[in-house]
């Protein structure tokens, strides 16, 4: 057998490492696996497709990135704006088709998050059969209770925190730092916990400003004279939007700049000095950390053994322990958000971290 392999949307640590499971799962069936370079747009170019031997897919395991690239802009974007889903004109989509045929491709795997899983839908729904494997710094996708990528991107939050601590200390100050998590707060929240912060503001928990400053005020009068603070990229204050960066242009709003929002005013409502780091696309880069590695093998593995019993149009999924499947479908309708009257959630707030809330 011939299959396909692409990843898709933003590049997360562990990609390279479900390349590694899926070529070792198919070379052990005596299958083919074809790379495709630069997620879907690469079907549209199958020059420079490669056949992913083991021989040299051998280490990869380990590395960031993604040695097949990726993209979350382009023809293929199905999510637009904020939230917005466009279906891919069909002649592009023919075109790609074809191209699978002609090189004999049987089934694709696609490794990406809710926009390439709804693009990969579509081959579906057009008559092609593909398997998904979810990927997501954010941990945003339903139906999985984890993707790889996310505890690396938590890892790195949590060394910026330690940090900032230090810094902070010495000059009694408060430090923000502004994280990814553009409907989902996770990294924020599990980052925040492990790191120790004092506060943490996530999109699913809309937060007052006044609230952040009394608890800042309180740790002071406890006689803790600096305090960290996480925001997730999509938090927002009561009764206001997101910020973004930029709108418009093809693919989703980028967010960015509500960490010194929130550092202009719980300066002006402490009085305390207060500094913004934003970390960006540190969150995203460089090796992935063990529990990745591994996850993400065992979901390229799984990707392969899915196509082996011709379970089509599943996506894999990670559920107590345990590697499964689900629908493709089912897995893009429902985002995994974080509860705010949830078990976490309530144990952050029982070692005294606020959240603008209460
Ligand atoms: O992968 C999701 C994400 O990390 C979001 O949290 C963030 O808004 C986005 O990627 C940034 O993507 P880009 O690479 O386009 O800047």
């Amino acid at each position: 057998m011939k299959i396909g392999l692409l990843n898709g949307g933003g590049d997360c640590p562990g990609l390279n490492a479900v390349t590694h499971g899926v070529v070792g799962a198919a070379t052990r069936l005596g299958w083919e696996v074809i790379g495709f370079k630069e997620g879907f747009e690469g079907l549209l170019s199958p020059v420079n497709c490669k056949t992913l031997k083991r021989s040299k897919t051998e280490g990869i395991l380990k590395l960031g990135g993604t040695i097949l690239g990726t993209s979350n802009r382009g023809r293929f974007s199905s999510k637009v704006g904020e939230g917005g889903v466009r279906k891919i004109p069909s002649e592009i989509m023919n075109e790609a088709i074809g191209n699978l045929r002609e090189l004999g491709v049987e089934a694709l795997v696609c490794a990406g998050g809710d926009g390439t899983l709804t693009t990969a839908m579509q081959f579906m729904e057009e008559g092609f059969p593909v398997v998904g494997v979810p990927k997501t710094i954010d941990n945003d996708l339903g139906a999985t209770a984890m993707t790889f990528g996310f505890d690396s991107a938590t890892q790195t939050v949590v060394d910026a925190l330690d940090r900032l601590q230090t810094t902070a200390e010495s000059h009694k100050r408060v430090m923000i730092l502004e994280v990814m998590g553009r409907h989902a707060g996770w990294i924020a929240l599990y980052g925040g916990i492990g790191g120790g912060a004092s506060a943490i503001l996530i999109p699913e928990i809309p937060f007052h400003y006044q609230k952040v400053a009394e608890a800042l005020l309180d740790r002071e009068a406890r006689g803790f004279a600096s305090s960290l603070v996480v925001v997730a990229e999509g938090a927002c204050p009561a009764g206001e939007g997101k910020v973004y960066e930029e709108t418009g242009g093809a693919g989703e709003n980028r967010l960015g700049g509500v960490g010194e929002s929130v550092a202009k005013k719980l300066g002006e409502l402490t009085g305390k000095e207060t500094r913004c780091t934003t970390l960006g696309h540190l969150q995203r880069g460089g090796s992935p950390t063990s529990f990745d590695r591994v996850l993400a093998t065992r979901f390229g593995v799984k990707a392969v053994n899915l196509i082996e019993e011709k379970r089509f149009g599943r996506m894999v999924s990670y559920q107590q322990y345990h590697v499964g499947s689900v629908s493709i479908e089912k897995a893009v309708k429902k985002l995994n958000l974080v509860d705010p009257e949830g078990e976490i959630v309530r144990a952050a707030k029982s070692v005294g971290i606020s959240f603008g809330d209460e």
